[in-house]
């Protein structure tokens, strides 16, 4: 999502920034900006799009001397990829950048007599700064106090650089919840988000700690802990290449967003959740609440989330659901309900099929909303309103954080709704309130857990098929860890409802059919059990993923014991995702660009 880069030192500092921002680029962002602070001033810059309309805006600008500069790019939450929302965010003589959430800001602002430029979170952290300054008597370090206060005010998460005319030479910053790390080169102190952009000017990044807040200036780094106690910089090595940075010590892309999930599933539930309530910005109650079915629309694993999303949506919301597969829908000649609402869910928001999907959906007059995790994709500038997925960018083909993403989202949605409905109970929002706010720890990897995979997987390499199977929301879980084994392994492999299976598929069942059972304590444990029993007495090969012993597993992939299906699910998700990549990797194969496939899937 967001990227932040600083420079604090004598060289020319837009090549640094505009270089360190570069590195960032594969995050995804849609605007990007730059301050210098110089002994003839503060100036900034910013642009909508890529960077290389920042670097045109730029021009021939160059900085002269000592500067202190500050660099972001921005991937809208609050407010529209516009300029003015893009950062730096500044007032009279300060400008700052953020990375996180805000939660607090929409009080904030109001605590300031300033005016707003921007929709954004971020924008009232310089007013706080500039409002605490002035109501400081002056001194040496009154704009590093100032800047404390306005710690005190934020809650929510953040990375942040500001700098200020009033305290040329320096760059103020803390960290709560979102990266932030800073180098000693040759050249000055460096500041990003993460550790590509430092790589070839430190040979060893500082990374702060959540609460950790100082100054950088010519003298060196001055670091505190939340209590304002001074902390020793501790410094570790930097990894060698840029690109080994950018998949920050993970194998590939794949691995690193499947660990990726928690922060993906914290962005999606900052600010979103209250005491005894949620609230979804995005969509007005009584623009709900009319709505009487939902179509949900989508492809490939998007599919598979929108499978998920009907078993929320008609239990949370009691709203009927139907969920179809785009490429099938749009040459169907459908029969869509007028009063109804009509959801594409898109990682990418360019494929073909969803999009032409939803333009039928509107043409025919239904209300249209997209699930999608790229802002000012066809896909989103197509519906009437959208949810944005928080997901940041995604590289690996196989897709696994916008999988989580879109279903942590359609639970929110199908919360939302019910409690706009007044469906659920106090009661049953309080248990739901909770998993919620459980679901991140819950797709923290195990260490013990991807070890234990990593050692299964050698004897999974062969046979003649997988069926993963499952009941309820393990069923559209089997099909997305099925999809997530042949996209990156070529083996082939089924996701079957588990009831089903003595329907026909159990004809094929002998020791070279590998079972992997979706076995959830809080979901019809016995009747899956059941279901397992039919295919082990036909000595299929069982490998069950549960809380419990199964006497009739040859392998058992024990998860932690949670009451809520939801949590199950998640924790078998990132089984599900880390079996896949263990057994392709053991294949030789590249686990994320595989063969034939594409990330975005342009033709129909
Ligand atoms: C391609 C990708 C899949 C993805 C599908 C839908 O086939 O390889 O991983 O699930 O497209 O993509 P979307 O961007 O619409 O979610």
């Amino acid at each position: 999502m967001c990227g932040i880069v600083g420079y604090l030192g004598e060289q020319e500092a837009c090549a640094i920034l505009l270089h360190g921002l570069r590195e960032l680029e594969y995050r995804g962002y849609d605007s990007a900006g730059v301050a210098l602070l110089e002994a003839s001033g503060l100036r900034c810059f910013k642009a909508v799009g890529k960077l290389d309309n920042l670097a045109a805006k730029l021009g021939d600008t160059a900085s002269s001397g000592k500067v202190a500069a500050i660099g972001h790019t921005r991937w809208a939450t609050h407010g529209k990829p516009t300029e003015a929302n893009a950062h730096p965010h500044g007032l009279t003589h300060s400008q700052v950048v953020h990375n996180g959430i805000i939660e607090n800001y929409v009080a904030l602002r109001a605590s300031v007599a300033t005016a707003f430029l921007s929709q954004t979170d971020s924008e009232v952290i310089v007013h706080l700064f500039e409002k605490h300054l002035a109501a400081q008597p002056p001194a040496a370090d009154t704009a590093l106090a100032a800047f404390r206060a306005t710690l005190d005010a934020l809650h929510g998460a953040y990375a942040i650089l500001l700098i200020s005319e009033t305290a040329p030479g320096q760059i103020f910053f803390a960290r709560q919840g979102s990266p932030l790390q800073f180098g000693l080169g040759a050249e000055g102190c460096f500041f990003a988000s993460s550790d590509a952009p430092l790589i070839g000017h430190c040979a060893q990044a500082v990374y702060l700690q959540d609460g950790h807040w100082g100054v950088a200036e010519a003298t060196g780094v001055r670091l505190f802990d939340a209590e304002g106690a001074a902390v020793l910089p501790q410094p570790a090595a930097l990894p060698a290449t840029s690109l080994a940075a950018r998949k920050e010590g993970y194998r590939y892309f794949m691995e690193k967003e499947i660990y990726e999930q928690p922060q993906v599933l914290t962005d999606i539930l900052t600010g979103r959740l209250a005491a005894d309530c949620l609230s979804l910005d995005e969509l007005a109650p009584e623009w709900l609440r009319p709505l009487r079915s939902i179509t949900l629309c989508a492809c490939g694993t998007s599919y598979h989330a929108a499978l998920v999303g009907s078993y929320l949506l008609e239990r949370l919301a009691q709203v009927p659901t139907k969920v179809e597969i785009a490429s099938e829908f749009r040459y169907r000649e459908p029969v869509l309900d007028r009063d109804g609402l009509f959801v594409v869910l898109s990682q990418s928001g360019e494929t073909a099929d969803t999009l032409e999907a939803i333009k039928l959906a509107k043409a025919q007059g239904l209300a249209t909303l997209a699930l999608c995790n790229v802002d000012n994709s066809s896909i989103v500038r197509e519906a009437d309103h959208r949810l944005l997925l928080r997901a940041g960018i995604e590289k690996g083909v196989a897709s696994t954080k916008a999988f989580s993403a879109q279903v942590l989202t359609l639970w929110l949605l199908a919360l939302y709704w019910g409690q706009a409905k007044a469906v659920l109970s106090g009661e049953r929002l309080a248990q739901e309130l909770a998993a919620l706010r459980q679901a991140p720890s819950v797709m923290q990897v195990q260490p013990g857990v991807h070890e234990r995979l990593h050692r299964l997987s050698k004897r999974y390499l062969h046979g003649h098929g997988f069926f993963f199977i499952g009941r309820d929301l393990f069923y559209p879980l089997a099909l997305e860890g099925a999809l997530k084994l042949k996209e990156i392994s070529y083996l082939h492999a089924e996701g079957y409802p588990a009831g089903e299976m003595k329907h026909g598929p159990i004809a094929l069942a002998d020791a070279q059919l590998f079972t992997i059972a979706l076995m959830a304590r809080s979901c019809l444990y016995d009747k899956i059990k059941s279901n397992v029993e039919e295919l082990s007495a036909r000595d299929a090969t069982i490998i069950a993923i549960t809380t419990e012993y199964f006497e009739l597993a040859d392998d058992i992939i024990q998860i932690r014991a949670y009451d809520h299906p939801m949590l199950e699910f998640f924790e078998m998700l990132v089984v599900v995702q880390l079996l896949a990549m263990e057994i392709a990797i053991r294949l030789g194969n590249d686990v994320d660009m595989p063969r034939n496939l594409a990330k975005s899937v342009t033709v129909e």
